[in-house]
């Protein structure tokens, strides 16, 4: 009998906690049980709460409290459960194309295990058929066969769980600016700079043979930080936003969705703002969007529908190809300032959770955890 244990949080109040457990229900034919063996959470998982209403992320991993405690407030969906990205090993499996000893990477529940329902199995991934994801982006119910892997290097695990869904997100936007001639910027300004996400993109802008100088824009706190990079061009705290050179034509790739900060440099920049990319939301106690925000040069970006576009220009796989060999390349990079912080079990999976929700968690660290 197996117990699945998980990680629960109060949908509309993220600091508030439990642990839920079940019992294992009986795998049904061409089901498949996966042990969930290491995940990575940084401020990207907090988002998928915070959004997790508006964007349908509640919906991958409902919560199992509502079996135990039906009739109560659970049966009104109050608790959820946060996606992950990581690695799982499949221990039980009635699917006959998927037997167990596999080991997957992908996008799990913060759980200990997941039953899922493999279809499209290919040699290289497959998808979760469950029937309630089928509405959801695909990019999230699909899951690569990582020992089918050429060269795939388990020492990578870490780095991939942390990094990969991140920099591919880099990746994209990068592609997405390039794409769209950058806007017209002569530069990009960067809110949250500090993040992975804002990092992988300036390590993507960095590849291109003709690049836009970048302005990182960062807490105090952060801004040591940032500038041992030697990343962006400039660095200034969010303090030092009237210190901008307002004349030159600026775009914006922004992580923070600080609302107040957005504002100010709408007003600072004026006609000079050319395009903003409502990209992140680190900043999601502050995300209230003044008058000063310019709403009609500015939109949400969305990597999974990026993703799902390229796919249709490039054909499959080429965008996993190209994205993959950035990711590896900007990964080894990273261990120059990178620090995976590891923590297994409940009480250290709660305790790293609460610490990335306040945002202490410093810039150059980032959580590897299992249950
Ligand atoms: N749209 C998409 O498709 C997409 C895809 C991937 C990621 N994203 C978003 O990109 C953002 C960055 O994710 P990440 O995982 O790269 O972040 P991360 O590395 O964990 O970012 C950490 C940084 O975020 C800021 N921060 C975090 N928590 C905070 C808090 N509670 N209060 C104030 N500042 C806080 C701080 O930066 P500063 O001090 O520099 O502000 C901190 O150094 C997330 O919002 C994520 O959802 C979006």
């Amino acid at each position: 009998m197996t117990e699945i244990v998980a990680f629960e949080v109060r949908k509309n109040r993220l600091a508030e906690t439990r642990l839920a457990r079940k019992v294992a229900p009986e795998l049904q034919d061409g089901q498949a049980m996966i042990k969930v063996d290491r995940f990575a959470f940084t401020a990207n998982n907090v988002t998928y709460g915070v959004v997790g209403e508006r964007i349908g992320y509640w919906k991958f991993f409902p919560a199992g409290g509502s079996d135990e405690n039906a009739g109560g407030e659970d049966a009104r969906g109050d608790w959820g459960i946060i996606p992950v990205w990581g690695f799982g090993d499949v221990v039980a499996s009635r699917c006959a194309d998927l037997p167990a000893g596999e080991r997957l990477y992908g996008y799990w529940p913060m759980a200990s295990h997941l039953v899922m329902t493999p279809a499209k199995v290919g040699d290289a991934r497959l998808f979760d058929g469950a029937a309630h994801r089928q509405e959801l982006p695909p990019v999230y119910n699909s899951y690569a066969r990582v020992r089918n892997e050429p060269g795939y290097d388990p020492a990578m695990d870490d780095e991939r769980m942390t990094l990969f869904p991140l920099y591919a997100t880099s990746f994209c936007l990068y592609d997405f600016f390039k794409d769209n001639d950058w806007f017209g910027a002569e530069r990009i300004i960067i809110p949250s700079a500090s993040s992975k996400t804002a990092i992988g993109t300036a390590y993507a802008v960095r590849t291109d043979p003709d690049p836009r100088p970048m302005i990182a824009l960062t807490s105090p706190r952060n801004k040591p930080a940032v500038e041992a990079l030697k990343l962006y061009d400039d660095v200034l705290s969010y303090d030092e936003i009237d210190a901008l050179d307002a004349g030159r034509r600026s775009a914006i790739i922004d992580m923070s969705g600080n609302g107040a900060v957005l504002g100010r440099l709408h007003r600072r920049l004026g006609d000079n703002m050319t395009y903003t990319a409502n990209v992140g939301l680190t900043h999601y106690d502050a995300n209230a969007m003044g008058p000063d925000v310019i709403r009609e040069r500015s939109a949400m970006f969305f990597a999974p529908g990026h993703i799902q576009k390229r796919a249709k220009d490039w054909g499959p796989g080429e965008f996993e190809k190209r994205a993959f060999a950035f990711w590896r390349d900007a990964a080894v990079k990273s261990r120059d300032w990178l620090a995976i912080r590891t923590g297994a079990g409940a009480e250290a999976i709660s305790s790293a959770y609460q610490e990335v929700l306040k945002g202490d968690t410093p810039a150059d660290a980032a959580w590897a955890l299992r249950f």
